[in-house]
């Protein structure tokens, strides 16, 4: 969390500045902060809240200058305010720093550089880091990044940082440790970021540091990349971005979120096209392909993720365990992690993760790879750590998934999950060829279909949101494969609109939230024709007696369950296993229209950031 921007060049850096920074706002917006050097000296400016208010602040006031660093905060250390904000500045105010991680060592530092004569503003972490640089700087007389490279290698923890000095506009200094950092590049202009956005309409030459490299970037000079820890010079990898600004603008929706739920056909069918071919009676996933022996000798699969990808997973366990046989546990990596997990050469480790960045998905994956395990990386970003820590992997081609919640990422997480279960069922010889075949082909239709959902239901959605906005409670219900739904539906309404969910397994009702239901609640009921059917009738009748409100989704034949529903929503009927990605739908739509009608910010709810990048 926490996002960074940085730019050396001849272009005034505010508006740069600025810009890159409402691209990252999604990671964090506690504070948001800058300081640009206009020759002879830094100037900064920061504030509580989002960037609007800093740039408000900074309304007026002198910021002209090539050289600057930027920072939208998710507060860890110490709470939102104008202090704790970023940049920091050291001691003498000569030096400035912006930083994205946790310094984990930092109150014996503290104390130390307290003894010594250093005095701090703030509580945080950062400001304890570029005094450590100070001191170092003022003790070895050694060039900046020397002393940036002293002080990293007394730190332990997080960090992806740049620092500027008040006596040199031509340098600055960036590195990376387990927090994301990318350097764009072009002919003398030199833009640092958590990642490519704000920089993609400029350049799309870009550097990713890797964890425990820095970068020195000197005006009219090549970028100089090294290692922390050895100091050993590195030959910088320039990646060519595909990344468009069309991708990561509104496009016209009043909201990116409400972009990315109708993005879904599209994205849906990104993550498919060239993997799936049914004509020719294949999927081609090469990374499933070069692990293929693994996955066919697989004792045991363990899907790790946080969050929503921790549903696709649960969606992919249902799916996996009914094609390809294979048991299947699905693993908060927060709990994983921490709790010595019995982990076998014959594991397979699947982490899904949207950004690839999650810190404590990263840490199950490095924890399960020590021990031996394969590790397959289901990631939405390109170059993130969790891609590269993996052995092999696929990536969902979601695009860039602005708004805070997540719901195009979801689908395409699922869609690939869904590719792979079918690939490694057949050919474990679990899945028979004619059924392999119908499921190549009902994936193919799920974009339409979709498209379908998304173009059938938004009125109907509206009026059923203006009904229950100002509810107070919601629970969701669904069984099978569409329990998974039921929690993600759940989350998308309490993380946007702040209204308390709970999804359930619809049978489990009974044994404890049945107590909830009264005439006041919203009970959202996936209950399409398949396997569960009755069961589910069974379960609405139950809520129906109780004299709660039922939101059905349903198929569109369906009359027992209409019956009883007070409303309903008609989704097209597929495969059971597949229908996910389709009773997903109208929840998300109808979480946005509750969060607009109760007035709530749907891209950047409160307390949230996209990227989680500490435990
Ligand atoms: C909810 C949401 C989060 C993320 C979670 C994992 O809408 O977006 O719950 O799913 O923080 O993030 P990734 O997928 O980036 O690992």
């Amino acid at each position: 969390m926490c996002g960074i921007v940085g730019y050396l060049g001849s272009k005034e850096a505010y508006p740069i500045l600025i810009k890159g920074l409402k691209r990252l706002e999604y990671r964090g917006y506690d504070s948001a902060g800058l300081a640009i050097h206009n020759g002879e000296t830094i100037r900064q400016y920061k504030r509580k809240g989002k960037v609007s208010k800093l740039e408000s602040a900074a309304e007026n006031q002198p910021k002209e200058g090539t050289l600057g660093i930027a920072h939208t905060r998710w507060a860890t250390h110490g709470e939102p305010n104008d202090v704790n904000s970023h940049p920091h500045t050291s001691t003498s105010g000569r030096f400035h720093i912006i930083h994205n991680g946790i310094i984990e060592n930092f109150d014996s530092i503290k104390e130390a550089l307290k003894k010594r004569g250093y005095s701090f503003q703030s509580d945080t972490d950062t400001e304890v880091l570029i005094n450590l640089i100070e001191d170092i700087f003022e003790e070895g007389d050694m060039p900046l990044e020397k002393a940036v490279q002293a002080a990293l290698n007394q730190v332990s923890g997080a960090y992806a940082i740049a620092v500027i000095d008040n006596e040199n506009p031509d340098l600055m200094v960036v590195a990376k440790m387990g927090s994301p950092l990318v350097v764009g590049l072009d002919n003398g202009h030199f833009y640092v970021a958590s990642d490519a956005t704000p920089f993609v309409e400029y350049t799309k030459k870009a550097v990713y540091l890797e964890d425990g490299e820095m970068a020195v970037l000197r005006r009219n000079e090549n970028i100089s990349v090294f290692t922390v820890e050895t100091d050993s010079p590195v030959e910088p990898y320039v990646h060519q971005l595909t990344l468009d600004i069309e991708q990561i603008e509104k496009g016209g929706y009043e909201h990116f979120m409400l972009k990315e739920i109708y993005e879904q056909p599209r994205s849906i069918y990104d993550s498919l096209r060239g993997r799936l071919l049914p004509e020719e009676e294949k999927i081609i996933m090469r990374g499933v392909s070069e692990y293929k022996e693994k996955f066919l000798n697989a004792d045991r699969i363990i899907i790790v993720a946080c969050g929503t990808s921790w549903h696709a997973g649960l969606v992919a366990e249902y799916i996996f365990e009914e094609m390809a046989r294979i048991p299947v546990e699905v693993e908060y990596a927060s709990e994983f992690r921490y709790r010595n997990p019995i982990i076998n050469e014959n594991d397979v480790v699947i982490a899904v993760s949207q950004s690839g960045e999650t810190a404590d998905t990263l840490a199950a994956i490095k924890l399960a790879k020590s021990k031996g395990a394969t590790i397959f990386g289901v990631c939405n970003i390109v170059g993130s750590s969790i891609a590269r820590e993996s052995h092999a992997g696929t990536f969902t081609h979601a695009g860039p998934e602005i708004g805070v919640a997540s719901t195009k990422a979801f689908t395409a997480q699922v869609a690939v999950l869904t590719l792979m279960a079918i690939k490694i069922g057949y050919e474990r010889g679990n899945l028979p060829k004619s059924e392999y075949i119908k499921y190549l082909h009902e994936l193919n239709r799920v974009p339409d279909m979709v498209e379908k959902v998304l173009t059938c239901n938004n009125d109907n959605l509206y009026a059923i949101a203006e009904k229950y906005a100002e509810a107070e409670n919601a629970l969701y219900l669904g069984r099978g494969v569409n329990f998974p739904v039921a929690l993600e539906g759940a989350l998308k309404l309490k993380e946007i609109s702040y209204i308390h969910a709970e999804g359930y397994p619809a049978a489990e009702m009974k044994h404890g939230p049945i107590a909830l239901i009264d005439e006041n609640m919203p009970v959202v009921i996936i209950a399409q024709k398949n396997a569960n059917y009755e069961k589910v009738v069974s379960n609405a009748q139950e809520v129906k007696a109780r004299k709660g409100k039922i939101i059905a989704i349903i198929s569109p034949d369906d009359t027992e369950v209409r019956r009883l529903a007070d409303h309903t929503i008609e989704v097209e009927e597929t495969y059971e296993l597949l229908s996910p990605l389709l009773t997903t739908i109208p929840l998300q739509i109808l979480s946005y229209h509750i969060a607009v009608i109760r007035g709530c910010n749907v891209d950047q709810p409160r307390n949230l950031a996209k990227s989680v990048t500490v435990e």
